[in-house]
């Protein structure tokens, strides 16, 4: 997929560029990233929204990987931004990302983020309680400034997705309850505060969604919803955000919709509701991650020890694992994954592909079929752009990998590999446990 392919001698080729020169460069494990099919997704949604008529901001959700570099593709590529923390603010701002294009969400965004985040004069922030509402009005009455916000509402439909990264059901600890009048009594203390604008909704239904059934029940309910408070409140929502959670291809077990096809559902539901309601058609925002992301990146890792249970399971193990992946210890989830550097060869065996932590649960991938793997032999695992490099941890004081560009043969450095020195970066013994000058 992408620009991936099997070159003339046999590798693995991404973006233009040998992977396993990549792994001679940069070192493994090494994250991935096909520039050009990160640029196609973005475009994917610019253009299906485009071809609806609607109004839109296709706002980047940074939370799936959260890195300068692709804060700039996000902003050349006419994105918007969602961030959840002051960290993945920052990134953006240092990433010169345009204030005004960044969607500020979370269900705790403490004081100081909120106070940096009124300061950079972000466009939106999307309110998730009532203790936020009133601190955000507290806080930008205090900085004489007003906020654009929307309301995050729980409309109550369940994705059919992974039970940890479903969001969209009632009880969940985002947002305000549709169902139990919660969200309703938000918009009346929203109107009420004078220095926040009530610019609108938000629903997110969950993440890894296939069909687009969630998605049209959710339009339902928020119009359903519109028509409401304009009748009683007299408050009409110019803008409705759908959120993120489209889908995308790790296995053949899974099989999303192409991204137009989720976006035409969200648009077409929305017109046909809020036209029936006699209503201005809003301007309809959503927040993908992974599929912008998702399928643009690819895990490098070579390969060390094996281990052979006879008539019982083959372990191969790597160079990473749940440190630069936690997804499959985490969730389960499965990848496909080759030979890189004998891309062209066939399956010989089945095994099982195990990380270098001290833990029992550090396994990639469980039955992968292979051809015969020896020590030096470079894996790539596919799909790993997102919820990878972003969830990524430092257990076992293993270092986080480095991240490539690559695009029309050249590859590029996006973040560094971190070094030993990083490791106890922010490590102080304390001075009374120091040894005492010999
Ligand atoms: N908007 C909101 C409010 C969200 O909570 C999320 C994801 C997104 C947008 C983006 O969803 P996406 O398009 O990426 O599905 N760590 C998990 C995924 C957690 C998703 C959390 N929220 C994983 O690795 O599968």
């Amino acid at each position: 997929h992408g620009t991936s392919k099997i070159n003339a001698k046999g590798h693995l080729e991404i973006g233009g560029c040998d992977t396993t020169e990549l792994a001679k460069e940069f070192g493994t494990p090494l994250y991935v990233v096909d520039e050009a099919l990160v640029r196609q997704r973005a475009r994917e949604y610019v253009e299906a929204f485009r071809a609806s008529g609607l109004n839109f901001q296709v706002a980047y959700a940074s939370k799936a990987f959260s890195v300068m570099a692709m804060c700039a593709i996000a902003e050349q590529e006419g994105l918007s931004l969602d961030v959840v923390s002051d960290g993945e603010l920052y990134t953006a701002l240092q990433a010169g990302f345009p204030a005004g294009r960044i969607h500020f969400h979370g269900n705790n965004k403490t004081p100081e983020e909120i106070v940096m985040a009124l300061d950079a004069n972000i466009g939106c922030f999307v309110v998730d309680n009532f203790t936020e509402l009133k601190l955000l009005n507290a806080l930008a009455g205090e900085k004489g400034k007003k906020a654009n916000i929307l309301l995050r509402i729980t409309p109550g439909v369940e994705a059919h997705t992974h039970d940890y990264i479903s969001t969209g059901q009632q009880d969940s600890k985002f947002g305000f309850d549709l169902a139990n009048g919660s969200a309703y009594r938000a918009v009346k203390e929203a109107i009420e505060q004078p220095n926040l604008v009530l610019l609108g909704v938000h629903s997110h239904i969950g993440s890894q969604i296939f069909e687009v059934e969630g998605f049209k029940m959710a339009v339902d309910k928020v119009a359903a919803f519109a028509i409401k408070v304009r009748d009683e409140l007299n408050v009409t929502f110019k803008v409705v955000n759908l959120g993120g959670g489209f889908g995308i291809r790790y296995t053949a077990e899974d099989k999303p919709l192409p991204i137009r096809e989720y976006v035409k559902a969200i648009t077409d539901a929305v017109i046909s509701n809020f036209t029936a309601a006699g209503f201005p058609l809003p301007e309809i925002w959503v927040e993908p991650g992974r599929s912008i992301v998702g399928d643009a990146g690819t895990t490098l890792y070579t390969v060390g020890t094996t281990k052979e249970i006879p008539g019982v399971r083959k372990y191969i193990a790597v160079d990473g694992g749940m440190t630069d992946n936690p997804r499959p210890a985490l969730y389960q989830s499965k990848y496909e994954a080759v030979l890189a550097n004998r891309a062209n060869e066939p399956a010989e065996e089945t095994v099982s592909i195990a990380g270098k932590c001290c833990e029992s649960g550090d396994m990639l991938i469980w039955d992968l079929d292979l051809p015969k793997a020896n020590i030096g032999d470079l894996l790539a695992v596919f799909c790993t752009g997102a919820y990878n490099y972003a969830m990524a941890s430092n257990y076992n004081r293993i270092r986080r990998p480095a991240v490539v560009f690559v695009k029309d043969g050249q590859a590029d450095l996006a973040v560094k590999r971190e070094s030993l020195h990083d490791i106890v970066a922010n490590d102080v013994i304390p001075q009374r446990l120091r040894k005492a000058p010999t």
